[in-house]
């Protein structure tokens, strides 16, 4: 494809999720990175320098970087603490860019309310990183679920453990609810079809208190039709376990059951004195230095949406109806209290 047909790609936060957001464009052959922007000064050199960006294509500031090179940018990642996923996506939206906005896709449900006007306003197309829709695993167990091979959902079932650095990194500016559970709570509603009309958390504070974050959170959501869904999400795994994410999706219906057993990853290292390891080889693993996995193909479906005109696969209403839900468990878990969700 021709250098200039290609989709303009800018990522705003070059941490560790957006420089591989950056690497999924510079990789597809439909988009190049034309941009780079984080407020660190010396993590957006080091960065940029590493992905082939010059010194004048680098902002510190995402304002400044949409207003120099709006020619050239046509799509914008929003990789940045969820604090900042509102401003950013409306700044770029009245800029007319395209968003990949990464979950949580804000922090409150005005905050929601309000880039859902702005993507209808500013007619872009916005998608929100929910990298599992995108996973093989759980799009044919939803197949299969939606060709009747386990009948009619009774119940759904995630756990998703996290070692203790994630209470560290994500724990600074976001919480199991918002920064972990939301991914299992946007596959319960996806694969239910569904919106919880009920729901029901506690957490427990014990080993993390230094650190001011739930150490785990149990979650209950009562469906429509009598489905349930549970979620056991937690951060407390030490540093030494196998895998940095345990986790695992359960369907069980009518008249089977469907298990996504994430945390095996078909490869497992029996090596040296580090004893057993199991990298990713799904999410967003790296190997002869090129990003392959969940994260490659949620970027790779935003590119083709745009360059097709189309619309993404995950929504800003989808990404509003999971922290609706994300919103209500926190509540009910500060509360102690079985909480009513309206829609
Ligand atoms: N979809 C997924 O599976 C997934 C996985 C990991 C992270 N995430 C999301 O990605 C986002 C970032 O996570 P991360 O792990 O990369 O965090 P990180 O802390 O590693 O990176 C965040 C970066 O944003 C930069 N930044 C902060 N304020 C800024 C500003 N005002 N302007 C420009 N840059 C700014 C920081 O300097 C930092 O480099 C979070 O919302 C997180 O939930 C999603």
């Amino acid at each position: 494809m021709n250098e200039r047909r290609k989709i303009g790609a800018a990522v705003i936060g070059l941490g560790n999720f957006g420089q591989l957001h950056a690497r999924a464009y510079n990789e597809n052959p439909k988009s190049r990175l034309v941009a780079t922007c984080d407020s660190d000064a010396r993590r957006l050199n080091a960065a940029s320098k590493k992905l082939g960006i010059r010194a004048r294509r680098r902002f510190t500031d995402h304002v400044e970087m949409l207003k120099d090179l709006d020619d050239e940018i046509d799509v914008v990642s929003i990789v940045t603490p969820d604090a900042y996923h509102c401003k950013m996506a409306l700044e770029a939206a009245r800029r007319g860019k395209d968003i990949l906005l990464e979950k949580p896709m804000c922090r409150t449900l005005d905050e929601a309310d309000r880039i859902i006007e702005a993507v209808r306003k500013y007619k872009i197309r916005l998608m929100v990183d929910f990298i599992l829709r995108f996973d093989p695993r759980y799009l044919k167990a939803r197949e299969n679920l939606s060709r009747g091979e386990i009948g009619k959902i009774a119940t759904l079932f995630a756990r998703r453990h996290g070692v203790r650095q994630f209470a560290r990194t994500h724990g600074k500016f976001s919480d199991l609810f918002l920064s972990t559970a939301i991914h299992d709570i946007d596959l319960m509603l996806w694969f239910a079809c569904l919106k919880p009309t009920t729901v029901y958390a506690e957490g427990t504070r014990e080993i993390l208190r230094s650190k001011r974050v739930d150490d785990a959170i149990f979650c209950i959501l009562k469906f429509p039709n009598g489905i349930i869904g549970s979620i056991d999400a937690n951060w407390t795994l030490p540093e030494s376990s196998p895998s940095p994410l345990e986790s695992e999706f359960r369907v069980v219906g009518s008249r089977g059951v469907i298990n996504v057993a994430s945390q095996d990853q078909g490869l497992w290292q029996i090596a040296n004195e580090q004893g057993l390891k199991v990298p990713d080889v799904t999410f967003w693993p790296v190997v002869e230095d090129k990003l392959l996995g969940d994260l490659k193909t949620a970027v790779g479906h935003f590119v083709t949406i745009v360059a097709e005109n189309k619309q993404p696969l995950v929504g800003p209403v989808e990404g509003k109806n999971a922290l609706r839900v994300a919103l209500r468990l926190k509540e009910s878990a500060s509360k102690h209290q079985v909480l009513n969700l309206s829609w």
